[in-house]
């Protein structure tokens, strides 16, 4: 029975207490929120739970386990870095932490004391982009060309991060898994027309050591809210919709092939593939309640988690690179 302390009960904490709450092996001990009303919701709906309004109060229960932190990204570093030095497991939520230097110190911490360190990049568990990682792993994709992601809404405007840091961990998170190749460079452009100091919306592109590119629309100006990713190989190509309720995933058969004679090579022809649509079948069990299971798992069995530490960093490394290249318009940035 792994004992679990989560802390943060805002929009997200929630959905991890109820998730975790429900596994048989695990018992959600505490809950810690500094604000009244979350901690009045959550003992109404878990009255053996025990809530507090400090989360480093909850990491010195000698009785807890492992920590949940799901407050804004600016406290993730130093509530884990406390409940990494108390012995506890911890799961992060996305971004792992406000810069990679701080990542890489609980990465370092973490290992050092044998400690689980896992981030909710919970999109990795959605059964859609499980489809897609398998089409990649069988070979039916191809090799991967590009990654091309629209994540735009209106509203919700972060008080505490711009555009890239909210919504772009999701789509970033995404490409870092589906992606076999290494990323090597980052540029972003942004404008922030409601603010002085956080862009509400960018265009954010990632290079690789291959010819593979990434690109990564993110806005919280649009009128619609649209979740799409095209995803294009050299055998197929996927178009993930995760506003569709039904067909999330549809795998085209087409193609462009290069003419293989001299002359048709010189004049870049190409022919083009085009064969038939299919829309596999995608599993329906919420991300959250796999996400949750990963990390009580890789506790049990003394293993990394699926969306590991090492994830988080990347992901937060290309989000500083990122907010760079925003301040100086555009400019490519090599990742270390
Ligand atoms: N995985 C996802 O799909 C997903 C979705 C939304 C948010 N998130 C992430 O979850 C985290 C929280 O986001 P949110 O939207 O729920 O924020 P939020 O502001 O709604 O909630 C954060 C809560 O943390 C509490 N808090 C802050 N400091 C605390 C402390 N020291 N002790 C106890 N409580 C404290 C606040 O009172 C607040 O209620 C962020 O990292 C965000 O990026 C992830």
């Amino acid at each position: 029975m792994i004992n679990l302390g989560i802390i943060g009960a805002g929009y997200w904490g929630p959905n991890l207490v109820r998730n975790f709450n429900a596994h048989r092996d695990c018992t959600v001990l505490a809950v810690a929120d500094a604000k009244p009303d979350r901690r009045e919701f959550i003992q109404g709906q878990y009255p053996a739970v025990n809530v507090i309004a400090d989360g480093f109060e909850l990491i010195g229960n000698t009785r807890i386990d492992a920590v949940v932190i799901a407050t804004p990204v600016g406290l993730h570093y130093d509530l884990a870095k406390c409940a990494l030095q108390a012995g506890k497991h911890v799961l992060l939520e996305k971004p792992m932490t406000a810069s990679a230097a701080q990542a890489r110190e609980l990465i370092d911490l973490a290992e050092q004391k044998n400690l689980r360190l896992m981030v909710d990049h919970t999109f990795i568990y959605n059964g859609a982009v499980r489809k897609v990682r398998q089409l990649i792993d069988k070979g039916e994709i191809g090799d991967v060309l590009y990654f091309d992601s629209v994540r735009v809404n209106l509203g919700l405007f972060q008080h505490d991060v711009n555009v890239i840091w909210d919504l772009a961990p999701h789509d970033v998170s995404i490409m870092d898994h589906l992606m076999a190749d290494k990323a090597i460079a980052v540029s972003a452009i942004g404008r922030k027309h409601f603010s002085e100091t956080l862009e509400d919306m960018a265009y954010l592109t990632v290079l690789f050591d291959s010819t593979a590119i990434a690109h990564f629309h993110v806005n919280w100006i649009a009128p619609v809210k649209v979740r799409t990713t095209l995803i294009g190989g050299t055998r197929k190509m996927v178009v993930y919709d995760d506003m569709e309720s039904s067909e999330k995933i549809k795998v085209y058969d087409k193609g462009v092939e290069l003419l293989t004679d001299e002359e048709a090579r010189r004049k870049i022809l190409v022919e083009y593939r085009v064969g038939d649509m299919t829309a596999p079948k995608i599993d329906s069990t919420e991300a959250l309640r796999l996400m949750s299971r990963e990390f009580l798992d890789a506790i049990a069995e003394g293993r990394a988690p699926l969306t590991d530490c090492h994830a988080g960093y990347r992901v937060v490394q290309i989000l500083e690179a990122a907010n760079r290249s925003l301040a100086d318009n555009g400019k490519m940035i090599p990742l270390a």
